[in-house]
């Protein structure tokens, strides 16, 4: 397939190389040349690093740079598109502006997609003449070893696009659950208030954080406990995922004011060095 990714930031970079990995043709798309370097820089270290993990060969290697090309340019990019998957910023304006544009510049029969957490797909696809071809692909950070993503149909998503999605994702060698278009789609609306809670017991001292994590670890079968999945994912990342949920389903998803307080003291997690753990 001709793929185009949108953004070539943390997802983009991911979505990009696990595309060019699987085979498909990718054009990268950045809003110019130095973010488009960055970007390609961060596909590139995905390919060195799988490369000495023994995760692909050399040959492999050479031939998933040769998949990935990068461009500035959106109609030259998107003019024999299959499938585009968009990755900017979690901003509707600039998702709209983002759609609106590939909507002109596109085959009149590309599927795009947007990797949104958290924008209506349906309103995304507003913006678009063809909103039956447009649909939400949430993948997970890192993109090329998470195995999951979430497929969210807009209000007039075809089947045929849904099928058409369903097909690429596979051929990626993930899997697809489907969602409806509904805020944290399942896992997040179901993981920041599990994450959220985990927090509050260690804020009224019911356990340390070491025997929170050990009970999920070895209570539950989780493979990494919600303290240290927290600092995995930014507990920035956490802290706004549940003001989103929060502003759409009321307090059940309010943050607990150590999250706070901790992306005020810039204990952001792993990226940082230091969260609920040092690192
Ligand atoms: N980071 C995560 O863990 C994660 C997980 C799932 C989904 N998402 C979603 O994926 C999307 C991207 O998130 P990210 O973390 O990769 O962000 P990021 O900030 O790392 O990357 C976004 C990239 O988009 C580029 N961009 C912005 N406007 C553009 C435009 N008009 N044309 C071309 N490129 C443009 C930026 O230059 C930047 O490189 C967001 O919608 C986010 O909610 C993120």
């Amino acid at each position: 397939m001709n793929v185009v990714v949108v953004g070539a930031g943390t997802m983009g970079s991911g979505i990009a190389y696990s595309s060019a990995a699987s085979g498909h043709i990718v054009t990268v798309v950045e809003q110019d040349q130095k973010l488009l370097d960055q970007g390609m820089r961060r596909v590139d270290d995905y390919v060195e690093r799988n490369l000495s993990r023994g995760h692909i060969n050399k040959e492999q290697a050479s031939k998933i740079h040769s998949n990935v090309k990068g461009t500035v340019d959106f109609a030259k990019a998107c003019h024999n598109a299959d499938l585009v998957v968009e990755a900017v910023f979690e901003d509707p304006r600039i998702k709209e502006q983002v759609f609106a544009t590939l909507d002109k510049v596109c085959p009149k029969n590309t599927i795009l997609a947007s990797n949104t957490s958290s924008i209506s797909i349906s309103k995304i696809a507003s913006a678009t003449k063809r909103p039956q071809h447009v649909l939400g692909l949430h993948f997970f950070n890192p993109v090329p070893t998470m195995k999951l993503v979430e497929l969210i149909k807009g209000e007039r998503t075809s089947p045929d696009a849904v099928k058409a999605a369903t097909t690429f994702v596979e051929t990626l060698g993930k899997t697809v659950v489907q969602s409806a278009d509904k805020t944290g789609f399942i896992v997040n609306r179901a993981l920041m208030p599990f994450i959220n809670e985990s927090v509050k017991l260690l804020e009224e001292n019911v356990a340390t954080r070491d025997d929170i994590d050990k009970a999920f670890l070895l209570g539950t079968n989780h493979p990494m406990g919600p303290l240290q999945l927290a600092d995995f994912i930014g507990i920035d990342v956490v802290l706004s995922t549940l003001k989103v949920l929060e502003a759409e389903f009321g307090q059940t998803f309010t943050p607990t004011p150590i999250l706070e307080q901790m992306v005020k003291e810039g204990k952001l997690g792993r990226k940082t060095k230091k969260g609920f753990y040092d690192y």
